[in-house]
């Protein structure tokens, strides 16, 4: 959901040649399955996106049921998935709306900067909004901090404050600031495949493993679904 594609273009697909995405399905009313792309891991399909998808931001202001265009795309297809993951835009606009309708929980990432922590208090306030008025099975699942500079106290510091306002909410993995992590999408892989002995790699790991704990606790009808990775004791440092 975020017209940038990075999780389209960190999968290896060339956003540029695309001629349809979700935004087909959003405005278009194409059906969710024919822009599922199979297999491009495996057990991974994806739906891909690209900068077209802009362009729905406005285009859906005029739909009736807007919030609601993600979701009952979701309907369509959720029964052939175990779990299904949305990436949403860094703006409050209404794709990000469409995926909080159409979510059970959130993840949310933070870097572990000092305005990354100005958007936070306006996130949860979004997030409380669409639980009461469009979708009440929505839950946050936790804060990734990411980012982390060990030799920083910036870092020590925004952690601290996350972990001061959300105690139960902050994610034990601690992403840290890895090169490693940095180059990884530019080869259109994961970090698991392009070094999976990195430090960057053992964090995601052992986010891997909380949040599917984490999912059987906020969802239990999907407890079948196990971390595909031995989680890792490593964390940032
Ligand atoms: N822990 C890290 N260490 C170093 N670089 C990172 C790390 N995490 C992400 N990056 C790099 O920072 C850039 C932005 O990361 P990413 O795409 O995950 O951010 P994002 O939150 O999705 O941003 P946006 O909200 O704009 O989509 C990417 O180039 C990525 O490779
Ligand atoms: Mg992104």
């Amino acid at each position: 959901m975020d017209p940038q594609g990075n999780a389209t273009s960190s999968l290896g697909i060339d956003k540029r040649t695309l001629t349809q995405t979700v935004y087909d399905i959003l405005v278009n009313d194409e059906p969710a399955q024919s822009l599922v792309i199979p297999g491009v891991r495996q057990n991974l399909d994806i739906i891909p996106s690209n900068p077209s998808l802009a362009g729905a931001e406005v285009e859906l202001v005029d739909f009736n049921e807007r919030a609601y265009r993600l979701r009952d795309a979701i309907d369509e297809i959720g029964a052939s998935y175990d779990l299904i993951i949305i990436d949403c835009p860094p703006s409050l606009g209404l794709l990000t709306i469409n995926a909080l309708s159409s979510a059970t929980v959130v993840v949310v990432p933070i870097q572990c900067e000092y305005l990354a922590l100005e958007g936070l208090g306006q996130l949860i306030a979004t997030i409380d909004l669409v639980k009461r008025s469009l979708n009440p099975d929505l839950d946050v699942a936790g804060v990734l901090m990411t980012m982390y500079d060990a030799r920083t106290r910036l870092s020590a510091h925004v952690v601290e404050e996350v972990r001061r306002f959300f105690p139960q909410r902050i994610f034990t993995t601690i992403v840290p600031r890895s090169i490693r992590l940095a180059e990884a999408p530019s080869y259109g892989q994961s970090i698991g495949e392009y070094d999976s002995g990195s430090r960057g790699a053992a964090a995601y790991e052992q986010f891997a493993d909380e949040v599917v704990s984490r999912l059987h606790i906020a969802a239990p009808n999907l407890a079948h679904v196990t971390a595909p990775l031995e989680p890792s004791s490593v964390t940032a440092g």
